[in-house]
């Protein structure tokens, strides 16, 4: 049976024949499996990865270490409505990795994980409004989804409560007098700040030198918390996050996506005394899933490897290697290309006036890249073996290795070359 039978058995019975919104957009291939930087689909076609399902795949698929542990321990039972002893393990070697935390508490994904922060923050402060950044996403709730075209506070999805979004205080990225201007005006009201360290969520970019400084001071000042989203950014940076690659602490952050290698583990971690209003009860946070024993046995392998094996340097250099190769092929065939981000994710556009190729600094800045013939491109990228984001992310994992990196370059000048010509 081949993919297109598949995506029409999908479509029967699935909405979009997908299960995230975020892939009704992807090509519609069918994969059966997947290894280290490799996936694999029902027409035995093979393609080298740089998604890596959005992040998580961060050891590269199927790791043997992570798999074995998270069926050993399944094989003693998953969920148990008490602690178990690899959670508390799994805390312990969180806590270590992140470094300036003292307590974590488990979840499912990231989206729930952030509004555990964020009610924390608002329980701390006894405060309503967050302070937060446009192109940021913090998952697809209610309260927290934002269509930043439509406006800094409109809703993204028919159906959605906008109930609360009038709470959110919403400025572009990097820009250091809005955010001064707005707690000049709202400072007492102010909970939180949450912000994606690298806004890798739109075009990878950078905090710019001293705006997470920034941040933290202001906060400071007015007693607000700090939040780091580091769904994306944690243990990809460095094993400490973004919190250690730019030496910034915040008061609480949130982890997804890397933190188990794939497995669907989130957790939000911060000092003892917030985390205490959870441990009091006065804040509510649950789940009947969290910190199973599957999730916990895959945090700690994940976590063993990232610290007995660190991929960082490796993945620099990977990461050079391809950006490099990329860039060279672009400008052989007259492709503008903007090339940024950090080492294990970073983020390609084509812009729309070639003369004009710096790189942007917030999200407002991307309108000035034409990202629907990107998304065309990448799926030309797919029938070439090659499978990435169609909104210009590519990640990097410890599993790549030089060939990898040959035949991305190679597919991607088999589709330049074709588009240029
Ligand atoms: C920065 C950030 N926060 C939160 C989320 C939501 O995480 P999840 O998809 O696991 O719910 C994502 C997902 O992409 C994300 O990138």
């Amino acid at each position: 049976m081949n993919s297109e039978t598949w995506r029409s058995r999908a479509e029967a019975v699935i909405p979009g024949g997908v299960s995230s919104n975020v892939r009704l957009s992807a090509p519609r291939t069918c994969f059966t499996r997947g290894s280290g930087a490799r996936l694999f689909d029902v027409d035995g076609r093979e393609y080298v990865d740089y998604l890596l399902g959005q992040g998580p795949a961060f050891l590269g698929h199927g790791h043997p270490e992570v798999t074995a542990a998270v069926a050993e321990a399944t094989s003693r039972g998953m969920v148990f409505g008490a602690q178990h002893t690899l959670e508390i393990e799994a805390a312990e070697a969180l806590v270590e990795a992140i470094g300036w935390a003292e307590q974590v508490r488990f979840g499912v994904s990231g989206t729930e994980s952030d509004q555990g922060a964020l009610r924390l923050a608002r329980a701390a402060t006894g405060r309503r409004r967050v302070l937060r950044f446009s192109g940021t996403y913090h998952g697809w709730l209610d309260n927290v989804l934002i269509d930043f075209q439509a406006g800094p506070t409109s809703p993204a999805s028919e159906g959605q409560s906008e109930a609360s979004l009038s709470e959110w205080i919403v400025v572009p990225f990097n820009d250091r007098t809005a955010v001064e201007n707005a707690f000049a005006e709202h400072g007492e009201h102010i909970a939180a700040v949450i912000v994606e360290p690298v806004m890798c969520n739109n075009g990878v970019i950078r905090a710019a030198p001293g705006f997470l400084e920034l941040l933290r001071s202001l906060c400071t000042r007015n007693g607000s918390l700090l939040i780091f989203d580091e769904v994306i950014t944690g243990f990809r940076l460095a094993r400490g996050g973004a919190a250690e690659f730019f030496g910034v602490t915040p008061d609480l952050a949130v982890y997804g996506k890397a933190v188990a290698g794939g497995w669907p583990v989130s957790a939000m971690a911060g000092s003892k005394e917030l985390m205490d209003l959870i441990a009091s009860g006065r804040v509510n946070h649950s789940g009947t899933f969290n910190a199973s024993t599957m999730a916990a046995a895959a945090v700690l392998a994940t976590q063993k490897v990232l610290r007995e094996q660190p991929p960082y340097d490796g993945i620099a250099a990977h990461s050079a290697t391809l950006t490099t190769g990329l860039a060279e092929i672009a400008e052989r065939h007259g492709l503008p290309l903007a090339i940024q981000g950090v080492n294990a994710a970073f983020h390609l556009g084509i812009p729309k006036d070639p003369a004009s190729a710096s790189p942007a600094t917030c999200y407002e800045e991307l309108a000035g890249l034409d990202l629907a013939r990107y998304a065309r491109l990448s799926h030309r990228f797919a029938e070439e073996g090659l499978w990435v984001a169609g909104r210009g992310v590519w990640y990097i994992s410890a599993a790549h290795n030089a060939s990898d990196a040959e035949k991305a370059l190679e597919a991607f000048e088999a589709v330049v070359s074709k588009d240029a010509a």
